[in-house]
C-alpha cells in the first residue's frame, strides 16, 4: 500500500536527508523507523503527507503516484494518512469532543456522523468520561489519546506517529503503544518514529533503521539495534 522507489531528497541548502529509498509497506503492517537524529526520519513521514516533494524518485500510496498527483486530490489523501506527534497539538480552546469533531467538520462531515464517530472513537482511546474536559484539564497520556482518537476519526488507512511517547514516562507510553497496537489489529497500517529502545525491543515489528539517509537496515520482528 505505501511504495518508495529510488526516492531521494536534497533539501535546497545541498543536504541529502533521504537517498535512494526503496521500500515497501504492506496493507496492515504496524513498523518501526529508528535511527540517529538527523537520520532522515520527519522527512520519510513529510514525504508521504506530502508536505515534502522527492528530488526523485516516486512514492505510491494505495495505487497513487502522490509525487504526480493533482492539487486537487491532496485533501484526499491527507484525510487518508493521519498523523499525530510528540507534543499532541490538540487546540487549547475547544474540548475533548470538540477537539475530535473538529477534525471532522473540517472536511464537512455532517453532524450526524460527527455525533455517531466522537463517542465511537473517544470509547476506542478509553476517554468516554473526558469528552467535555479541555486539553490542560488532562495528563500527558489523555492528551496524546485525544490526538490519537482525532487522528482516526475520519478512518484513515495509515496512521503515522512522530515519537508519539516521546513526552511520555513509561508507563504511559506503554498505554498510548497499546491503543496504536489495537488499533493496528483494526486493520491502519502504523508506521511510528521512535527512539524508545525497550517498547521496539519488546513489541517484535518490522523495524527499519535510517542513518544519514540511507536505509541500513529492515528486519521482520527487529530490534532497536543502536545505543543512542
Ligand atoms: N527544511 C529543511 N531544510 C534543510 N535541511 C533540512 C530540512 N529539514 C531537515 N533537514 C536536514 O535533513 C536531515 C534529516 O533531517 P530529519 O528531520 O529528517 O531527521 P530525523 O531523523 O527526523 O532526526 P530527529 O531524530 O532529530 O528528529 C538533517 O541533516 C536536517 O538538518
Ligand atoms: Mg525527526
Amino acid at each position: 500500500m505505501i511504495q518508495l522507489k529510488n526516492v531521494s531528497k536534497i533539501y535546497n541548502k545541498g543536504i541529502h536527508a533521504l537517498t535512494n529509498i526503496n521500500l515497501s509497506i504492506d496493507k496492515g503492517e504496524f513498523l518501526f523507523l529508528v535511527g540517529p537524529s538527523g537520520a532522515g526520519k520527519s522527512t520519510f513521514i513529510k514525504l508521504l503527507l506530502k508536505e515534502e516533494e522527492p528530488t526523485e524518485g516516486s512514492i505510491v500510496v494505495d495505487h497513487q503516484d502522490i509525487t504526480k498527483m493533482s492539487r486537487r486530490k491532496i485533501p484526499y489523501h491527507r484525510r487518508n494518512i493521519s498523523v499525530i506527534f510528540q507534543d499532541f497539538r490538540l487546540l487549547p480552546n475547544k474540548t475533548v469532543y470538540e477537539n475530535i469533531a473538529f477534525a471532522m467538520q473540517v472536511i464537512e462531515a455532517s453532524s450526524k456522523d460527527i455525533r455517531r464517530q466522537v463517542p465511537m472513537v473517544l470509547g476506542m482511546v478509553g476517554l468516554s468520561d473526558k469528552a467535555k474536559q479541555y486539553p490542560h484539564e488532562l495528563s500527558g497520556g489523555e492528551r496524546q489519546r485525544v490526538s490519537i482518537a482525532r487522528a482516526i476519526v475520519n478512518n484513515p488507512s495509515i496512521l503515522i506517529a512522530d515519537e508519539p511517547t516521546g513526552n511520555l514516562d513509561p508507563e504511559t507510553a506503554w498505554e498510548i503503544m497499546k491503543v496504536l497496537k489495537q488499533i493496528n489489529r483494526r486493520g491502519t497500517t502504523v508506521v511510528m518514529v521512535t527512539h524508545a529502545k525497550d517498547i521496539v525491543d519488546t513489541m517484535q515489528q518490522r523495524v527499519i533503521a535510517l542513518e544519514k539517509g540511507r536505509i541500513i537496515r529492515d528486519e521482520h520482528r527487529g530490534a532497536y539495534g543502536y545505543e543512542d
